[in-house]
């Protein structure tokens, strides 16, 4: 059965239509019949296409409105494709169309009805009751996380303003400034241009993990740009940083491993350790060296190895582990661990957020990690994480890193876009947007101050501004909100009792009339 949603069809036959409109939808230039005759996704396998167009609201196109409106697909390809890539499906239109307002699919694709008469789930009643009862607790308290905002539409920087965000269900247009998409990245044309070329050579998907057979040209690639980019031997990608923290900390924790972790890492950190069983785990105090120098002298002569792991930055608070100062306090210690102590650090937020040329913690303390674990899902704007260091460490976790070997990778054509995006942080562009970030950084934080506002100054550019309030945090954000700013409040358990914050990300998309904006907003909040 055809879904109801589908609300008008229309048969296309060749001759109706031009042919070359028709290839055009497909981005394919010098076609000619024998292409078409050879393509099932553009001729669905024989003499005929069937478009399904549905106009604005929903209101049906007339069928003597479809040519035009395939020849209006068809020269915005020409025209903003000048070399359009071979394409093999009508489907290129797609994103146009629904720029236009309107829907377009391949007949093919209506949604058959297969449900089961009846859904074969067990009543719940007694979990529902306690699951109902332990969310309206959370909601009491104030720390649920609520309905996610939704985000319609991005409007391009210009006019010197940078983009703003439509969301769903409201006609105002806001300046994020919660975004760890700290370069802008996401909206690169370059980054999106090659996670689409990738695409579509290799497909959406990987179709296995790594090792059975999903591993593609990009994800090689990319393992190498990560490598060079860090001056490494090697490196490994994930799907995610968190995956990443999870597989390493599960791969080389073991019964003979003393652990030692600041308070204040990352829940990726927390629940990677909670996954081992190691001979002991001590948590040392937010930064504080002398204490982790204390633990390390208390573990050695006890265990083999030892795992010192921390955030670079943390990403509450904007500060950062001085890696140089851990260096020389895990060198004193090293000698009296027969397995090294090994240092490792998640610099999620730190690589391309800031040091002048984006190397993060390392370049900001001059000092390094033995196994360093950034996200690609960040500043790089793309999604994914990875480990970089020794060929040796790169080659054990994907032979014992569970979600290495048990979880996809990201797509060959996210693969492609974060190569890309590495490209522009290594590149001239690269160091402009860096400096303006910091710039924008700046500005911010100094207006923070001149107005009285708490905060943690230092140059990366999470920006919390301390309001150590729940009730008064949430003021604010609506405040914000109302002013058509997007910022994160950030409460307890999220950040210890008493530091509830609001926490701001300057971005380099970001103008300085957008951050004078914002700081007028906060200005009349008032401090
Ligand atoms: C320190 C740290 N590590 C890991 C992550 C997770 O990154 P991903 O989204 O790539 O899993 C975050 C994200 O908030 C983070 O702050």
């Amino acid at each position: 059965m055809i879904d109801e949603e589908v609300t008008v069809g229309h048969s296309v036959n060749h001759a109706e239509v031009a042919k070359h409109d028709l290839l055009n939808i497909g981005g394919v230039r010098h076609a000619n019949e024998d292409d078409v005759a050879g393509r099932p996704n553009v001729a669905g396998g024989g003499d005929e296409i069937r478009f399904e167009v549905v106009g604005l609201g929903g209101s049906p196109i007339p069928n003597g409105d479809l040519v035009p409106v395939i020849d209006e697909i068809g020269s915005h390809a020409m025209a903003h494709d000048p070399e359009p890539y071979e394409s093999e499906s009508c489907h290129d239109a797609a994103p146009y169309l629904s720029s236009q307002g309107v829907s377009f699919r391949n007949s093919n694709l209506s949604r058959l009805d297969r449900r089961p008469a009846k859904p074969s789930v067990m009543s719940h009643d007694r979990l529902d009751k306690i699951l109902e009862s332990e969310l309206s607790d959370l909601r009491e308290a104030g720390t649920d996380k609520g309905s996610e905002l939704v985000i319609t539409d991005v409007m391009g920087a210009g006019g010197g303003l940078g983009p703003r965000y439509r969301l769903a269900g409201l006609d105002v247009e806001f300046i994020k400034m919660n975004s760890n998409s700290y370069l802008g990245l996401s909206r690169h044309p370059a980054v999106i241009s090659a996670e689409e070329f990738a695409t579509r050579r290799f497909g959406a998907g990987p179709g296995a993990v790594r090792f059975i057979s999903g591993t593609y040209q990009t994800h090689l690639d990319l393992e190498r740009r990560l490598a060079e980019f860090h001056s490494r031997e090697a490196s490994i990608i994930y799907s995610s940083a968190y995956a990443a923290v999870v597989s390493t900390l599960t791969s080389l924790i073991n019964s003979e491993t003393a652990v030692l972790s600041d308070e204040l890492n990352h829940n990726c950190i927390i629940n990677g350790v909670r996954m081992t069983r190691p001979a002991a785990r001590a948590v040392y105090p937010h930064l504080d060296i002398g204490s982790l120098d204390k633990a390390l002298a208390e573990a050695s002569g006890t265990v083999s190895r030892a795992v010192v792991i921390t955030d670079g930055v943390f990403s509450m608070r904007g500060d950062f582990a001085d890696l140089a100062a851990i260096n020389e306090v895990v060198a004193k210690h090293d000698g009296s661990f027969p397995q090294n102590v090994v240092v490792i650090v998640d610099d999620s937020h730190g690589v391309g957020a800031y040091g002048a040329a984006g190397r993060g913690t390392e370049e900001a303390t001059d000092g390094s990690a033995d196994v360093l674990i950034g996200t690609l899902g960040k500043a790089f704007g793309v999604n994914g994480g990875y480990v970089t260091g020794s060929e040796v460490l790169t080659t054990y976790l994907r032979e014992k890193g569970p979600m290495y070997i048990y979880s996809n990778p990201i797509t060959a054509g996210e693969a492609a876009a974060a190569e890309m995006a590495v490209s522009v942080v290594d590149s001239l562009e690269g160091v402009e947007l860096l400096s303006h970030l910091a710039e924008m950084t700046n500005r911010f934080e100094t207006g923070l101050v001149d107005a009285g506002f708490e905060t943690i100054p230092g140059p990366h550019p999470v920006t919390p501004v301390m309001v150590r309030d729940t009730e008064r945090t949430a003021s604010l954000v609506d405040y914000l909100f109302a002013n058509g700013v997007l910022a994160t409040g950030l409460n307890f358990p999220v950040v210890p009792k008493g530091d509830e914050e609001i926490r701001f990300q300057v971005n380099a998309d970001h103008t300085a009339t957008d951050i004078d904006y914002v700081l007028s907003v906060l200005g009349e909040f008032g401090n």
